[in-house]
């Protein structure tokens, strides 16, 4: 892709100033973590990253292990049948990159596909079943992370994984209420609903979910790499499956998936430093521009509805961009020297009228309440960081399993636009940036970020659809108040999309003056019912070396502080 550094103020700051940010940067002396910290959505997943640290591995051994585990006991979340990115932080040299492991489309993929005749969008047909999957990347990227940044084989970094699939986990609320959701989809597949359900219906809690063929295939990999899974009998086992039912795979779309290092976005502002995903997520540009804006007009002084109403027009702008500009750019052209400029944020900043909201211009269109997707933050003793976020898409993605793999596939086709204008699950609408063509990648909102503030370190990231990227601002903001990092990941949240044109609030996430005031302003209020995103936050403290790790209360999720001997070597055993 082209440039996606963001340079801030240190462009055009004097060399003295330059020696000065040096000389207080905490890199420049930095106390390594007094500890190891992990945050995942599910304590499962959280315990298998802490064993696999415990037997010698570092972040990027336990990131392998957390993803493979939420597989296995958050499979409405992720999986091996979805994608993801893992942006990771390598402490010894600073090395900063994210492995992007995001599904492609297959390569008979139309830009029409989910049309009908009349040029309508088919109702479900990006959501339910074979056609809405896209080609998996989370078993080429866990196998890229283990073999170039791991220390440890995979055989001990899945073992968790496998152990889990094998003997099973107890059905907790979170998985029945999801499985309740997409109850339809997964009838209507068999090896799902053998997989997902009990006699056709939602297993009761406690009940041991066990998912020998997803262990099976863990093991594959685990053994073989990634040939095991893209090429051979699970390959085959899959394109079969999808094209028994319809779909349009083909052993070469497996065969041909690569994951792709990307630079990060990244940008410096006023002694911050963020760090965020680049396309074809477009987090961490709304996140850089989102900030530059926010850097122009300053926030400071600022009252509740005052800062509100600034952070819904901030929002409202960098989305709308992502409607126009932003798709995959190996497969078009994306304008991100003049979406990521500094003059055009502050230009734009400046047009926000402080009394007045601004039409988005288009009429509202319905959305979906996203409710899944994984986050996790990693942080060693070594200081090596990892901030991932992992999706099928919807809850349970497609709903379909290929017999005799275990793997249940996403249904990511959704992210792309299937008509100029026409919103996806998540309201998002697009346009020929983000149209479907074959192996092209499908834009995402998901948002893994290292922000660090001076001498504090801040990684974190959700799941949420399109309101991942607005609670990564918010959370972002919150770090800069100095908010403790419990507080930040449950604080309530509000959000703006551009389209639809209005605010989505969480219950009681703003005082009834502030909704009113909004509203006097022009905005439309939208009152949510139900909470939303799922937060994982790891800190460090660069100066103090403390660390701390929460996750977000809204989710059954669990953050982890524990400590080692750094580089001790051992296995895995389950619990
Ligand atoms: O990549 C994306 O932006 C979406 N597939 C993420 C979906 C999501 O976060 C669903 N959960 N709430």
């Amino acid at each position: 892709m082209a440039d996606p550094v963001v340079t801030g103020v240190s462009r055009k700051a004097p060399a003295w100033s330059l020696f000065v940010l040096w000389l207080f940067s905490a890199g420049a002396m930095a106390t390594l973590p007094r500890g190891h910290a992990i945050a995942s959505a599910h304590p499962l997943a959280t315990e298998a990253g802490r064993l696999v640290i415990e037997a010698g591995g570092n972040a990027f051994d336990a990131a392998v292990a957390v993803s493979a585990a939420l597989a296995v006991v958050e499979p409405y979340g992720s999986g091996l049948g979805g994608g993801g990115f893992w942006l990771l932080h390598r402490a010894s040299d600073r090395h900063e990159v994210m492995i992007d492991g995001r599904e492609r489309a297959p390569a008979a993929a139309t830009a029409d596909m989910y049309l009908d005749a009349n040029g309508q969008v088919i109702n479900g047909a990006s959501i339910d079943g074979v056609l809405a999957a896209g080609i998996p990347g989370a078993p080429a990227a866990l196998v890229h992370i283990a073999e170039h940044y791991g220390r440890l084989p995979l055989a001990v970094s899945l073992q968790p994984a496998i152990i889990l699939a094998r003997d099973g986990f107890p059905v907790d609320e979170a998985y029945r209420r999801m499985a309740e959701w997409r109850l339809a989809a997964l009838r209507a597949s068999p090896a799902a609903a053998a997989q997902f359900l009990v006699g056709g219906d939602v297993p009761p809690a406690g009940h041991r979910l066990r998912q020998p063929d997803l262990a099976k295939t863990l093991e594959a990999i685990a053994s073989a790499g990634m040939r095991a899974f893209y090429e051979g009998e699970i390959a085959r086992h899959l394109v079969d499956g999808v094209r028994a039912h319809g779909g349009i795979w083909t052993l070469e779309d497996l065969r041909d998936y690569r994951v792709v290092e990307r630079a990060p976005v990244e940008l410096r502002l006023q002694g911050k430093r963020l760090v965020s995903a680049s396309l074809p997520s477009s987090g961490g540009v709304l996140l850089a521009q989102m900030l530059m804006m926010l850097d122009a007009r300053g926030t400071a002084g600022l009252g509740v509805a005052d800062r509100t109403h600034l952070l819904v027009e901030v929002m409202r702008r960098a989305y709308a961009d992502r409607a126009r500009y932003l798709g995959d750019s190996d497969h078009v052209h994306v304008p991100l020297a003049r979406v990521l400029s500094r003059g055009r944020a502050q230009r734009r900043a400046q047009q926000i009228d402080m009394a007045r909201a601004t039409p988005s211009t288009r009429e509202a269109l319905a959305v979906g309440e996203g409710q899944d997707t994984s986050h996790f933050s990693i942080l060693d003793r070594e200081g090596n960081r990892v901030a991932a976020t992992l999706s099928v898409n919807y809850p349970f993605g497609s709903g379909f399993v290929a017999a005799g793999t275990g793997v249940l596939l996403n249904d990511e086709m959704d992210d792309f636009s299937a008509r100029p204008g026409s919103a996806n699950v998540y309201g998002l609408v697009g346009n020929d940036a983000n149209a479907i063509a074959p192996g092209k990648r499908m834009l995402s909102s998901m948002s893994p970020t290292f922000y660090e503030h001076g001498d504090v370190v801040t990684i974190l990231g959700t799941p949420g659809g399109s309101r991942i990227i607005s609670q990564v601002l918010l959370g972002l903001l919150d770090a800069d108040s100095g908010l403790p990092l419990s507080e930040l990941v449950a604080k309530g949240r509000f959000h703006h999309q551009y389209l639809p044109d209005r605010i989505d609030v969480e219950p009681g996430a703003l005082d009834e003056s502030v909704l009113a005031e909004l509203q006097r302003r022009g905005h439309t209020i939208r009152r949510l019912e139900q909470p939303y995103g799922n937060m994982q936050a790891v800190r460090w403290d660069r100066r103090s070396g403390a660390v701390d790790a929460a996750a977000d209360p809204r989710g059954i999720g669990q953050a982890v502080l524990f400590h080692t001997e750094i580089g001790r070597a051992g296995s895995v055993q389950g619990r």
